[in-house]
């Protein structure tokens, strides 16, 4: 049985879909290994939920860091539990096509390839994520009008310009919502000498963070352990505090976007005055994100709605259209 599936593997979450719409996952990048036999114990949400209670013997493992694979095997492993989940069996001819960010190096790209292939996939057709983002929202990226795409992931922050279906200015940070998530920890830490779960850490940026000070009276009370003798406590954390926290990356995001945009030909720069910019990625719902980037790039800049569902969409439509696209895109393929 052949059967053609999309495939977003992101730093935080992993999204797989059919062509023909019967299948669609979303699960976190983790998978549990027990670390005695080699055996995976869990992947997903369900491992995701375990973190922080696993006996010793299991550890958990990302596949991805900032964007791009770091742990190969862990990738492969990850996307052959989300095959089996899917219903393909060993027997399956998948033809998979994977979202790949334009800033990964040849190696980085041939990694996500090969994992797709160790999994079970017969091959791998490689597209670059803005551009699957750009069709994922509808742009014509194949015509001679200017297709800008700012990505706000997990692990990484990406702007780019697409005309004539290429890429003609990338530029990105190896900065996500998971470095917010961090500096948000850290700050805790520093001021109130408490540890908190990485969960706590992200629910706070979510729930708390705002990039233009809207929140800044909101505050939430959460569980956490001081750092000298381990007691858990409650802190309560305001979003002042989270602001702050995450101030200078944001700060670094900001400034690549606005580095794209400078380097983009006169031309192409006035088809982006006019139409806009579209803000996808799961971070593009943090809280006044697209305000503070239409407020300094001076263009009016719009998350679009479920925006960390961008790429997969654009993948399964390069599926169903590929006889076209092929003749009209410039796929990766190494
Ligand atoms: N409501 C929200 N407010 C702020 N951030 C959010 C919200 N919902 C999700 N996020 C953040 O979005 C990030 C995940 O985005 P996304 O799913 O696009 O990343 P990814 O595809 O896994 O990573 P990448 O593409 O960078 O490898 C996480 O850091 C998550 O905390
Ligand atoms: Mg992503």
């Amino acid at each position: 049985m052949a059967v053609d599936v999309a495939i977003d593997v992101g730093t935080t979450t992993t999204r797989l879909a059919t062509a023909d719409g019967s299948v669609f996952l979303r699960e976190a990048s983790v998978v549990a290994v027990d670390t005695t036999t080699g055996d995976i114990v869990d992947i997903g949400d369900s491992a995701m939920r375990k973190i922080g209670r696993d006996p010793r013997h299991v550890v958990n493992f990302r596949p991805l860091a900032n964007g791009t694979t770091i742990d190969f095997d862990v990738a492969a492993r990850l996307i052959r539990a989300l095959f089996d989940r899917a219903g393909f069996s060993r027997m399956s001819r998948v033809h998979a096509t994977m979202s790949v960010p334009a800033f990964a190096t040849s190696i980085e790209r041939r990694a996500l390839r090969q994992a797709a292939l160790q999994a079970g996939a017969v091959d791998a057709t490689l597209i670059e994520a803005p551009i699957a983002a750009a069709i994922g929202v509808g742009l014509h990226v194949d015509e001679p009008v200017a297709a800008p795409i700012i990505m706000l992931g997990g692990g990484a922050c990406e702007t780019a310009l697409m005309s004539l279906g290429g890429i003609v200015t990338a530029k990105s940070v190896r900065i996500g919502g998971s470095h917010l998530d961090e500096s948000i920890a850290s700050a805790l830490r520093h001021r109130y000498g408490v540890v908190v779960s990485p969960r706590v850490a992200e629910s706070l940026k979510n729930e708390l963070g705002s990039l233009m000070g809207s929140r800044r009276r909101d505050v939430r009370v959460v569980p956490a352990r001081t750092v000298d003798v381990g007691l858990p406590v409650s802190v309560e954390v305001s979003a002042e505090v989270v602001d702050g926290a995450i101030a200078d990356h944001v700060r670094s995001i900001v400034r690549s976007v606005k580095e794209c945009l400078g380097e983009a030909p006169p031309d192409l720069s006035q088809d982006v005055s006019v139409r806009g910019i579209h803000v996808v990625g799961g971070m593009a719902q943090l809280h006044d994100f697209p305000e503070l980037l239409t407020h300094e790039v001076g263009v009016a800049c719009t998350t679009v709605v479920q925006p960390d569902l961008v790429v997969i969409r654009g993948l399964l439509r390069c599926l169903n259209e590929l006889q076209t696209l092929h003749r009209s895109l410039r796929l990766t393929d190494v």
